[in-house]
């Protein structure tokens, strides 16, 4: 059972091939970029259990509080800044996100749609607002008059987890909370005669908390986020037990084919993306994939593998990949620490709530 258990897990890990790479500093606007990577498909992730990340999300800005029961983004000094982002863009979808926000004032909680040319839809929890979430939308990175819109929920943000839900598609844009619709908006409501702020080009998922009050920051995000944050009180943790994603399209690769930003010039590249092979290999655990296995098949990887290399080399070699994996988080850990200053995301985004909260008032 146990050797059987090795080799499934080494067939496994020499099928699923690691994700291959997208776009994020090209503005498809402005340029001709690459196609995105499709997610294509549904999929959940349980983060309880200290289970790992796979490698369909990217790790910037800080290290992952693997907890019990979710995974954790913890504020633990000045300008932490702990993010996830998905490798992979959905097009149009159904995503559904488990949270329990950090508390404090100037923490900001947040679960981020993004697009290469910046369209966006957003959940946030501002720390010092325990009953209120805060939903937005931005088209190509405009900020429009009354976008933002807080709503309170019942029960606490903090202590709860809560399932918010957002259904995107090209007619209507919709947040959930617990199965309550909050808020709907259509593409007409979200244009007038000249301009179309419609979130509407394929999407990564971002998942982080930040500080926006941060003393450094300007006074206008200050306010926005509750107020300066206390680094000593923390440390401050939002915790994600499960996020689901469903993508309405299915593809390989999402591309821009031309520079109007419209869903309608998004060409659909046929085909099962490396992500969504990656995820289906996963699915399954890797004795099941053993068992589901004929027994000719399992007689012949046995024979071929054991005669190559043997078992030895075998957990030799699972036990390198694993450190592979291992390595390349810490490596992601480390290379994407704080020293980089805030990325272009956090920055442009905190603009834009700044502004977003100047015209709101
Ligand atoms: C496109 O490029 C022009 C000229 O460099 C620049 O002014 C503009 O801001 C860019 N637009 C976007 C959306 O990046
Ligand atoms: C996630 O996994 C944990 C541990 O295996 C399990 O207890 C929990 O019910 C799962 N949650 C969901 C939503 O599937
Ligand atoms: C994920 O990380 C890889 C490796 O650092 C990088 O090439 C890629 O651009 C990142 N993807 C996203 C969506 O940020
Ligand atoms: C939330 O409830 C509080 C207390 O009842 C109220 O003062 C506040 O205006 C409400 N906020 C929103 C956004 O509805
Ligand atoms: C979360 O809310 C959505 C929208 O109401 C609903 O479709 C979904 O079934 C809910 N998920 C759970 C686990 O209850
Ligand atoms: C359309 O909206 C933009 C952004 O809010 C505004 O600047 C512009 O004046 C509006 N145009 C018309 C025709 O209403
Ligand atoms: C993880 O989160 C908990 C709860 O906020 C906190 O006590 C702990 O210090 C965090 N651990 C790390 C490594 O950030
Ligand atoms: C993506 O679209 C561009 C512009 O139309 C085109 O040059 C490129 O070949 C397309 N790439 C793929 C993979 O379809
Ligand atoms: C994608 O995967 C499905 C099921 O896994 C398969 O039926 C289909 O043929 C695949 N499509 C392509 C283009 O490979």
């Amino acid at each position: 059972m146990m050797r059987s258990s090795v080799l499934a897990a080494l067939v496994a890990a020499l099928v699923s091939t690691v994700s291959a790479q997208t776009t994020t500093n090209c503005q498809p606007l402005n340029e001709t970029c690459p196609p995105d990577l499709a997610l294509g498909t549904a999929h959940t992730w349980n983060l309880s259990s200290s289970s790992q990340l796979d490698d369909t999300w990217n790790i910037t800005n800080g290290v992952m509080n693997y907890t019990e029961d979710a995974l954790g983004f913890t504020i633990n000094k000045k300008l932490d800044s702990p993010t996830i982002i998905s490798t992979f863009y959905i097009f149009f979808g159904r995503l559904e996100y488990h949270v329990r926000a950090a508390p404090g004032h100037g923490v900001i909680s947040s679960v981020v749609l993004q697009s290469d040319d910046l369209d966006e839809v957003d959940w946030e929890w501002v720390g010092s607002e325990e009953t209120t979430v805060q939903t937005n939308f931005f088209g190509k990175g405009q900020t429009i008059e009354g976008t933002a819109k807080y709503f309170n929920i019942s029960g606490s943000t903090h202590d709860t987890y809560h399932n918010y839900t957002t259904w995107w598609d090209k007619d209507k844009l919709q947040w959930w909370v617990d199965g309550q619709l909050l808020r709907t908006v259509t593409p007409a409501e979200a244009s007038n005669s000249t301009y179309d702020w419609y979130p509407q080009t394929p999407m990564t998922i971002r998942i982080g908390a930040w500080p926006g009050g941060d003393p450094s920051g300007p006074p206008g995000r200050i306010e926005w986020a509750g107020g300066v944050i206390d680094y000593n009180a923390g440390p401050y943790t939002m915790f994600v037990s499960q996020v689901s994603a469903q993508d309405f399209t299915t593809g390989k690769e999402y591309n821009y084919t031309d520079h109007s930003g419209t869903w309608e010039s998004i060409n659909v590249v046929a085909g099962n993306s490396t992500v969504s092979k990656e995820l289906n290999a996963v699915h399954l655990s890797a004795a099941q994939r053993w068992n589901n296995l004929s027994s000719g098949a399992k007689i012949a990887i046995i024979v071929s593998v054991s005669a190559v290399v043997g078992i030895g080399a075998l957990v030799f070699l699972f036990c390198c990949i694993r450190q592979r994996r291992i390595g390349k988080r810490e490596w992601n850990a480390q290379n994407n620490q704080w020293t980089q200053e805030r990325t272009d995301m956090m920055n442009m985004q905190a603009e834009w709530r700044q502004k977003g909260y100047v015209e709101m008032k």
